[in-house]
C-alpha cells in the first residue's frame, strides 16, 4: 500500500494533506525518514511513526458511544446534529457508521463501526445481537405486562398487527424494567410499553450482547474497543445479569 494512503486510511488526514506531512519529513517508516507519499507500506508489519507517535494500524474502528437524548442516530443531517457529530475531527473517518439505531430521545450504548460484516451480523435476523434497554415507566410494571411481552406482543404495523418476538423483561423498582429484544422495530420498546397501556417516559440501552455500557462513560463521551470486545455484542446475556448491573449502575439515571 501507498504511504499516504496509509495515511488517509488510519488518520483523518487527507491523501492530500498525508503527502504534503511525509514530504515535510514528518514521517518515519521503520526507523527512517522517508519523504516519498508512494513509499511502499506493509501496514501489518512496519512501524510508521508521525512527528514520532506511533500510527498503529487498524482494519476497522470501533468506538462505543455513550449516545445522549437529542441527537440522531446517522452519519449526517443538515439541521440535527449527529452520533458522528459527537467524535472529534481526528476521529471522523470515512465509512464510520452507526451500527443500528437508537431514537433521538433515547440514550446508551450505541457501536460506530466502518466493519460492515460486524454490523451486518448485528443486525441480521439470524445472529441479532440482542439489546437490554431500561425503560422509566409512567406507570408500574406489572406482571401482566411479563407475560403478555413473554407471548410475543401485538403492535400495529401499518393496517396490520404484528406479533413481536418474546421478549424477557425485569422490574428493577417499581416503575423501572428491564427488556431484552431480539430485533429491533421501530420504536420497539416504547410501542411495546404503549401496546400494554404503560407509557415510557425514559429509555436507556444499557448492553449489547455482553457488552454493558460503561458506568464511569458519560453521556455524549466515547471509547475506542478492539474487534474482540464489539465482537462480544453478539453474545447473548442473563437478563438477571443485565438487572443486577443495571440496578447498582444506572437505577437513579434519571434522578437530576
Ligand atoms: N426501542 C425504542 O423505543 N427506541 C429505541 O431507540 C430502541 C428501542
Amino acid at each position: 500500500m501507498r504511504l499516504d494512503r496509509f495515511f488517509s486510511e488510519q488518520t483523518a488526514y487527507s491523501r492530500k494533506e498525508a503527502s504534503a506531512l511525509i514530504r515535510s519529513g514528518a514521517v518515519t517508516l521503520n526507523g527512517a525518514v522517508v519523504r516519498k507519499p508512494d513509499a511502499a507500506v506493509q501496514p501489518e508489519t512496519d512501524a510508521v511513526f508521525l512527528r514520532g507517535e506511533p500510527v498503529i494500524y487498524q482494519k476497522h474502528r470501533y468506538i462505543l458511544l455513550h449516545k445522549p437524548e437529542g441527537v440522531i442516530t446517522a452519519s449526517r443531517d443538515r439541521a440535527q446534529k449527529t452520533v458522528l457529530d459527537l467524535l472529534n475531527p481526528q476521529d471522523r473517518l470515512p465509512g464510520l457508521a452507526p451500527a443500528g439505531r437508537l431514537d433521538k430521545d433515547t440514550s446508551g450504548l450505541l457501536l460506530i463501526t466502518d466493519d460492515g460484516q460486524l454490523t451486518h451480523k448485528m443486525l441480521s435476523p439470524k445472529s441479532h445481537a440482542p439489546k437490554y434497554y431500561l425503560a422509566a415507566l409512567r406507570d408500574p410494571f406489572t406482571p401482566q405486562i411479563k407475560a403478555a411481552f413473554r407471548a410475543g406482543i401485538l403492535l400495529r404495523e401499518g393496517d396490520t398487527e404484528e406479533a413481536c418476538l418474546p421478549a424477557e423483561s425485569e422490574a428493577i423498582a417499581e416503575r423501572l424494567a428491564v427488556v431484552e429484544l431480539h430485533e429491533g422495530r421501530y420504536h420497539q420498546v416504547r410501542r411495546m410499553f404503549a401496546a400494554a397501556g404503560n407509557f415510557v417516559e425514559h429509555l436507556l440501552r444499557v448492553q449489547i450482547g455482553c457488552v454493558p455500557l460503561p458506568p464511569d462513560l458519560s453521556a455524549g463521551a466515547y471509547l475506542h474497543i478492539f474487534y474482540k470486545d464489539a465482537e462480544n455484542m453478539l453474545i447473548k446475556s442473563h437478563i438477571s445479569d443485565v438487572c443486577a448491573f443495571t440496578s447498582r449502575n444506572y437505577s437513579s439515571y434519571w434522578i437530576k
